[in-house]
């Protein structure tokens, strides 16, 4: 299937992680891609690899998206090489996470950055071409934490409601305009970083600071008793990026094996 053939779209966040399995989606749907991290080592071996997944063309750029003149640079990139972007998925961010009294000033700036910060500059970069052409698909990779609150999590949580809230002002105000706003809302996703803290050596458990293993945390928490793959969450934003999500709008979806529901 290619789905999303003619599409343009850009995944921030994307030389690793979620972001990564986002873009390959995509690219295997047939959009051409633009990938966008703050650490752009790995984005040229990527977009080798998004061109031969089925991305007619796929360009990297590297820029610190947190801040207004990072975003307009991507921006600028990405009407140099697509003439356009059709599809923004805002995915970078990930967390400080920490209990919220050991958080510092520093730390709290870069969680509220990389997560809230990162959103509003691209969408505020990437939205006006999409109200002139009447179409558009900004998809925000939020996190179920704020749901389900979790140890450690306030901070991030603050910065990834500020990331829901966010859609359900903007489909009120631009849903006449053809574009579509929604969240993806992960629980716990098996990525590589979780996988090397799924080791049953000790050590490793007390490197990260865990005292129950994270394969007894999944079937304690979650109904489904594990971790969702980073490739389902990249199947929901496939969806949501397609014409067939036209009607989906403003709303905030939650993928996390029944651990939470409304
Ligand atoms: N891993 C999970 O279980 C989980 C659960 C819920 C939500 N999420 C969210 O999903 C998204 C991806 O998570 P992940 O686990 O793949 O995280 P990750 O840390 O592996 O990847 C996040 C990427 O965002 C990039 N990034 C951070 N700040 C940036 C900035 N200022 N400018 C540009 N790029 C920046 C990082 O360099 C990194 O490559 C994040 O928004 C995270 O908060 C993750």
């Amino acid at each position: 299937m290619a789905g999303l053939s003619g599409k343009i779209a850009v995944v921030t966040g994307s030389a690793r992680g979620i972001g990564k399995a986002i873009a390959m989606r995509l690219a295997r749907e047939g959009a051409a891609l633009a990938v966008s991290d703050v650490n752009g080592e790995g984005l040229p071996a990527l977009c080798a690899e998004l061109e031969a997944a089925g991305a007619p063309k796929a360009i990297g750029h590297a820029a610190d998206l947190s801040r207004e003149e990072g975003a307009a640079g991507l921006l600028e990139a990405v009407l140099a090489a697509h003439g356009r972007c059709d599809i923004l998925v805002n995915n970078a961010g990930g967390g400080v996470i920490r209990p919220f009294l050991e958080h510092t000033a520093e730390t709290l700036r870069q969680t509220i950055d990389r997560n809230l910060w990162t959103t509003l500059w691209c969408t505020r970069a990437f939205l006006p071409g999409m109200l002139e052409r009447s179409y558009g698909r900004v998809i925000n990779v939020g996190a179920d934490s704020v749901h389900t609150g979790t140890y450690s999590h306030a901070g991030y949580n603050a910065a990834k409601g500020g990331v829901h809230a966010l859609v359900t002002g903007l489909a009120f105000e631009f849903a006449r305009h053809g574009v579509t706003f929604n969240v993806v809302s992960p629980g716990g996703v098996l990525t590589e970083d979780l996988q090397a803290m799924m080791s049953d050596d000790p050590e490793v458990l007390a490197k990260y600071r865990m005292s129950v293993h994270p394969r007894d945390v999944a079937k304690r928490e979650i109904p489904s008793q594990r971790f969702t793959e980073m490739g389902e969450v990249a199947a929901y934003v496939a969806f949501l990026a397609s014409d067939d999500a036209a009607a989906v709008n403003g709303q905030i979806h939650s993928i996390n094996g029944a651990q939470w529901m409304m």
